[in-house]
């Protein structure tokens, strides 16, 4: 096969569907060949700095012969055996040995191959938690515009964002949302109330409106991710933590992409010190080196999976769950992640990054919300009118346009463009580097933002 850009193309439309698939991105298509620390080279020798670590997982970087050695080991030794009940392998309980040791107030894990999965684990695990308990009406769960969980038809129900609904519809039944916690946008905060408040009483509302004896679980990122990057105050999800406590709902956290130490702790939700019932993590956990999720629970979760009659058992579970090549590369991943102390050095990087984001766009009258200052993890929404946060009209494409800009200078990342949700986010360019980033290199990257944003909108 001839290795140019425009034959790979070719071929690549004839026989591939891709995710969020249409043909005309195939115009301006990139064919990536290889990678090296934060740096990713297509086909054609080009280097671009890699602003979103692949898709928020590549947190170590690219090309680390250590993982590479390590699947190839554990290749040789064992490549698979079924997980089913009464079968496991060596590296999948060394696994689960050390994410419940990462994880304080879970015990026990059940291995996913990604994020989807693991989330529609966890809806399935909050159902059958409460028909053991005898409440098998307690099924129905909460999410949030915005809400990131995945494609799937069950994450993607629980998923906030309408397009990815758009053209699959119906939703699966027993999904519904409420606003996030989005200070920039949330509307309906009364006199005297915190938007953390108002959107923590918006949960609230919704398991009393439904009925507490029907909603078996709330789910949520602790930080949105490709909803926006947005950031929750405080207040927040301590007041989550009461309500759900409260009306008797199990309280899921969605910590695939701020697992791992993405927002400079371990996992997002050791920010504001609440534990989850349920969590869900991918990405992060082998760096994007193979597929790899699961979804972790309480003792009281697992204790009413071990007590159940036979005929009643768990009959949940995929062929790859507890995949031994994955669950090796996910073991030496954290491994390197400890050595490296790559969770402080996110929390470090992570508040040069929003530094420099404010140094370089703070005063631009485009530039309406700079959300970061947790980890490697961090956004600019851009509006039309800094006062009023009016939003530029989609047909303007600024998103599309900034990222553009970008990468023509070497940088690439993700946008989210302004259209949509209700209420509708500017457009965003977001950030979720590898850990391993330098300061130098961050203020490169966002020296590109920069000279992006001035050929777009002006220098301000
Ligand atoms: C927060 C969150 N949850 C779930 C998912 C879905 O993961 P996957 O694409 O592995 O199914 C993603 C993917 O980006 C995510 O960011």
């Amino acid at each position: 096969m001839e290795n140019s850009t425009a034959a790979l193309t070719q071929a690549d439309r004839r026989h591939q569907v891709h995710s969020l698939h249409h043909p005309v991105d195939a115009t301006d298509a990139t064919i990536y060949a290889s990678g090296q620390g934060i740096t990713i080279r297509d086909v054609e020798g080009r280097d671009y700095i890699d602003g979103l670590s692949g898709l928020w997982n590549v947190s170590i970087g690219h090309g680390r012969p250590e993982l590479a050695d390590t699947a190839a080991a554990q290749m040789k030794t064992l490549a698979y055996f079924s997980g089913y009940s009464g079968s496991s392998t060596i590296p999948s309980i060394a696994l689960a040995e050390r994410l419940v040791a990462l994880a304080p107030g879970m015990a026990a894990v059940f291995f996913t191959s990604g994020g989807a999965e693991a989330n529609e684990s966890a809806f399935k695990t909050a159902r059958y938690y409460w028909k053991v308990q005898g409440r098998p009406e307690k099924i129905k769960i909460i999410a949030r515009i915005h809400g990131y969980h995945g494609v799937t038809l069950q994450a993607m129900s629980a998923t906030g964002i309408a397009p990815y609904w758009k053209m699959f519809e119906p939703r699966v039944p027993g999904f519904l949302h409420i606003q996030t916690c989005y200070p920039y946008r949330f509307r309906g905060a009364r006199p005297g109330e915190t938007i953390g408040q108002a959107a923590a009483r918006e949960l609230e509302e919704a398991i009393l409106r439904e009925g507490p004896d029907t909603v078996a679980a709330f789910i949520g990122e602790p930080i949105h991710g490709a909803g926006g990057v947005i950031y929750p105050t405080d207040d927040y999800w301590p007041l989550i933590r009461e309500i759900c406590d409260r009306h008797h709902v199990l309280l899921i956290a969605d910590e695939i992409i701020t697992g791992f130490g993405r927002t400079g702790r371990q996992w997002g939700l050791d920010h504001w010190s609440v534990q989850p019932d349920i969590l869900s993590f991918a990405k992060g956990v082998t760096s994007g080196y193979l597929p790899l999720g699961g979804t972790l629970m309480t003792q009281a979760i697992k204790d009413a999976i071990d007590s159940v009659d036979p005929v009643n058992r768990w009959m949940h579970g995929y062929t790859n769950s507890g995949h031994p090549v994955c669950c090796a590369v996910a073991l030496k991943n954290l491994e390197i992640m400890e050595r490296e102390g790559l969770v402080q050095r996110s929390a470090q990087m992570g508040d040069i990054l929003f530094r420099a984001l404010h140094d370089a766009l703070g005063s631009h009258p485009n530039a309406g919300d700079i959300r970061g200052g947790k980890g490697l993890l961090a956004a600019v929404e851009f509006v039309e009118d800094r006062a009023t946060r009016k939003n530029f009209p989609a047909e303007r494409q600024i998103g599309a346009r900034l990222q553009a800009e970008m990468k023509k200078r070497g940088v690439v990342t993700r946008m989210r463009p302004a259209a949509g949700d209700d209420p509708a986010p500017g457009d965003e360019i977001l950030f979720a580097p590898p850990l391993i980033m330098t300061e130098h290199e961050i203020h490169r990257m966002v020296g590109v933002l920069r000279a992006a944003v001035e050929t777009v909108l002006g220098a301000g």
